[in-house]
């Protein structure tokens, strides 16, 4: 208690001592703050010796005491803004204590404040929006600026960089605090200036002032107060016709000053009535404008719109879009066919129209201006009309024969580069015109056919050509009756045709023997209007057959009973021409040649028969064993196929004299014994006799004359070509018949009178012909031709 009592009484006395320094802050450490040895009334040497020390209980302690000299120096760095803050008085307090006298000191320090700080905002930079849409004198508040020193050395004011727009206002609050505020003195134009750039400085009142600054950055809000602006008030561009669908032909632009949605520009045509809506498209977004269709001069050649842009609020501007279309060589002509003819007769005149035409191109200036041609080899010619009417006439004639259609092309091209053409067919028909008659191939025709024939045999087809058409070529054949005498029968009942298919056929069986040839003329004719026709001739040649018999002339038969008898002199040398057998055939060539054989004689050695000549003769001398009388058998034979024969019988009488003949011959019973006719016999007889040698000399002569005739006859066909083969083929017959028959008729001068009538067949000469009955009748009905002509 006695020393609580003296530190209280100690502090007691220390309280009525203080001391009272003044320092301003951040002096330096160990700056002199005052002589606190002196203050205290103590000894600078003691200090040290008494244990003087500062007590600084608990606290950071900002001073030191400098024993060595008594002074109170700073300790640390004081910092009057840290330890007071704000207030206006900051005192520092601390205890001096003496141990040795355990007394205790207090010491008050003041701080006293210096302006070390400068004013300073929170933000460096200030950020602002205004629209440009603000009404004037609009306030902004804008943030404060601090100074932590107090006093004169705190915040004293603002200043604002100069600017156009704005100007500053300081407010003052309670206690001083100041506060500034952004007002706007002029109309803010986000297109003129987006962003303004100020700068705001505050101040203090410290020596020297001090301040600090914030950059305020004013941005400028955009308001639509720009409508979009076209790049041209008109548009205008050239296209060709012929640019395809969807082709860009032209961008609109349109420039909005404003920004953001407000800049945001879409296009629009603006809609009038009309069809540019419907070949026109704009892109609204990109200004493109397109075409929906093709685009076609022919139909329109200019093109006006107005465009319309628009901003992303409304605002509207307008221009103009020409578009003026370039004629391009699009269109190929086209030919219209006003009226056509599909035929036309092949005689129709030149100059006949068939088509008549109309051109048209859809182009204009060169590219519609037309050319039309049709190929050079065409019988046909173009001629302008009026109004680009055209019409294809015919040039030259016609000939349905030769050409009978014709697919005509017309082309017509135009003048364009390249040019376009189009081709049109017009297909003619010519019709036919019965100008041709029917023809037959050949200026004459030969046929042949077999004697003996079948009726109805088909002789032979005609076939006649017509090059017209349909009826004009169907072609009907007929006979014409040909140059017979007027006596004969009509050809027709020979020969008949079929109209139809030209087939001649035989109506009777022919006899060669009666006509070797048959002339006919036949006619062709077609059945068009008038008809037309043409004639051919036609030699029917009758081929021969062997179908008649040889017949035997001499000896002949006795028809009055009594029996033809040769005489032969019993004396007679051998190879004596005993008699002749004389045969003829009705038939020609071969069929006529004949040949003498012996089928049978009495004595068979003694007769021999000429093979070709008939002539009988004696073999060897007779002898007196022989008979009077000698029978022969002679069968004369042709030489046809199969051959025909005749026989004859033959009996010799074998005498020296008449008188033995009768004699021998009276043994015989005769058919009549009457003198007469024994008179006549024997007148026979005599006339035999002398006939043979009549006979022998008359061939001898007739060899030497037929030569000479021969001769003649070769020089005359030569000159000239009458007289056929036939004529002299048979001549060697026909020279035998000529002299048998003056022969036979001096022979049979007594005798039957049908001799005479003997038939020869009579080669056809003249153009005459047999009839129908005439092919059964024994006579003929041709004039006898007089072909013997070895009579003369
Ligand atoms: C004591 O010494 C200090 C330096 O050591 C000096 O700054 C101060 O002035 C002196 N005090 C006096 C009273 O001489
Ligand atoms: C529109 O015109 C402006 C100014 O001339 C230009 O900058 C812009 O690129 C154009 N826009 C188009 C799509 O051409
Ligand atoms: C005509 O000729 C053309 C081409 O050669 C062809 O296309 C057309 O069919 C022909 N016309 C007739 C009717 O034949
Ligand atoms: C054909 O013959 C007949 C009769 O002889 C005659 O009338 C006609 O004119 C002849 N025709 C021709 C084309 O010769």
């Amino acid at each position: 208690p006695v020393l609580l009592c003296f530190l209280l009484g100690s502090l007691w006395e220390t309280s009525a001592a203080q001391i009272r320094y003044s320092v301003p802050e951040e002096m330096k450490k160990g700056s002199f703050v005052g002589n606190i040895a002196k203050d205290l009334g103590l000894e600078v040497r003691m200090l040290s010796q008494l244990g003087a020390r500062i007590v600084s209980r608990g606290k950071k302690q900002y001073f030191a005491l400098n024993v060595r000299n008594g002074s109170l120096v700073i300790g640390e760095r004081i910092d009057r803004e840290e330890l007071c803050t704000q207030s206006t008085q900051c005192l520092l307090n601390f205890n001096v204590l003496v141990e040795d006298t355990l007394k205790i000191y207090s010491v008050e320090v003041e701080i006293i404040d210096i302006n070390d700080n400068s004013p300073h905002f929170l933000l460096e930079e200030l950020e602002l929006k205004i629209s440009e849409t603000t009404a004037l004198g609009t306030q902004h508040l804008l943030e404060n600026a601090y100074d932590p020193d107090v006093g004169v050395n705190s915040l004293q004011g603002y200043e604002l960089s100069s600017s156009d727009h704005f100007s500053l206002k300081v407010h003052s609050r309670a206690k001083g605090v100041k506060y500034p505020e952004l007002i706007l003195e002029r109309a803010l134009d986000r297109e003129d200036e987006p962003i303004h750039h100020l700068m705001l400085t505050a101040w203090d009142g410290g020596e020297p002032v001090r301040s600090g600054t914030a950059r305020i950055r004013v941005t400028v809000l955009d308001a639509n107060d720009n409508a979009p602006v076209f790049t041209q008030p008109i548009y205008t561009v050239n296209v060709p016709e012929n640019v395809p669908q969807g082709t860009v032909l032209l961008i609109v632009n349109a420039t909005d000053a404003d920004e953001g949605i407000n800049s945001q520009v879409r296009y629009f045509l603006v809609k009038i009535p009309g069809k540019n809506s419907e070949i026109f498209q704009l892109n609204s977004v990109t200004g493109e404008l397109l075409t929906l269709q093709n685009l076609d001069y022919e139909d329109a050649e200019f093109h006006e719109m107005e465009v319309e842009a628009q901003d992303g609020l409304g605002l509207r501007s307008r221009a103009k879009i020409h578009v003026t279309v370039v004629d391009v060589n699009d269109n190929a002509p086209e030919v219209t066919i006003t009226s056509v003819t599909s035929s036309i007769p092949e005689n129709a005149p030149p100059g006949t129209i068939i088509t008549l035409f109309h051109v048209h191109d859809r182009d204009s200036g060169k590219n519609g201006q037309v050319l039309c041609s049709i190929p050079d080899d065409l019988p046909f010619k173009l001629e302008k009309k009026v109004d680009n009417y055209h019409s294809l006439v015919t040039d030259r004639a016609l000939d349905r024969e030769q050409v009978s259609e014709y697919n005509i092309t017309v082309t017509a091209v135009d003048f364009g580069g390249p040019p376009l053409s189009t081709d049109t067919h017009i297909f003619l028909h010519v019709a036919d015109i019965n100008d041709n008659p029917p023809t037959f191939s050949q200026s004459a025709y030969s046929a042949y056919i077999q004697e003996n024939n079948p009726r109805g045999a088909s002789i032979y087809s005609l076939t006649a050509h017509d090059p017209d058409s349909q009826e004009n070529a169907l072609v009907t054949y007929s006979l014409v009756d040909s140059n017979l005498p007027l006596e004969a029968p009509p050809l027709s009942s020979y020969v008949s045709i079929n109209s139809e298919t030209g087939v001649l056929y035989a109506l009777c069986s022919f006899d060669y023997e009666q006509s070797q040839e048959l002339q006919l003329r036949v006619t062709a004719r077609d059945s068009g209007d008038p008809p037309l026709s043409s004639n051919v001739s036609l030699t029917l040649f009758i081929l021969d057959q062997n179908d008649n018999a040889p017949e035997i002339l001499y000896p002949a038969f006795p028809t009055d009973g009594s029996s033809g008898v040769e005489l032969a002199p019993r004396s007679a040398e051998p190879g004596y021409l005993v008699t002749k057998v004389v045969a003829v055939d009705a038939d020609s060539g071969q069929n006529a040649w004949l040949s003498y054989h012996l089928l049978k004689a009495t004595e068979p050695r003694l007769f021999s028969v000429g093979l070709h000549s008939g002539e009988i003769r004696t073999v060897r001398a007779f002898l007196d064993k022989d008979a009077l009388k000698q029978n022969l058998l002679v069968a004369v034979t042709d030489n046809g196929e199969p051959p025909l024969s005749a026989t004859i019988s033959v009996t010799v009488a074998v005498a020296d004299s008449i008188p033995e003949i009768l004699s021998d011959l009276s043994s015989h019973p005769a058919p009549e014994s009457q003198d007469d006719s024994l008179l006549t016999f024997y007148l026979v007889i005599a006339v035999a006799v002398v006939s043979c040698l009549f006979f022998t000399f008359i061939v001898l002569l007739l060899a030497l004359r037929l030569r000479k005739w021969w001769m003649l006859q070769v020089v005359q066909s030569a000159a000239d070509h009458v007289g056929g083969v036939s004529s002299s083929q048979f001549l060697g017959i026909d020279g035998v018949r000529a002299f048998l028959q003056t022969y036979s008729h001096e022979v049979s001068l007594t005798m039957d009178s049908r001799k005479s009538q003997l038939f020869f067949p009579q080669p056809n000469y003249a153009d005459t012909l047999i009839s129908q009955q005439s092919c059964e009748q024994k006579e003929s009905p041709f004039p006898a031709q007089s072909l013997l002509q070895g009579k003369d």
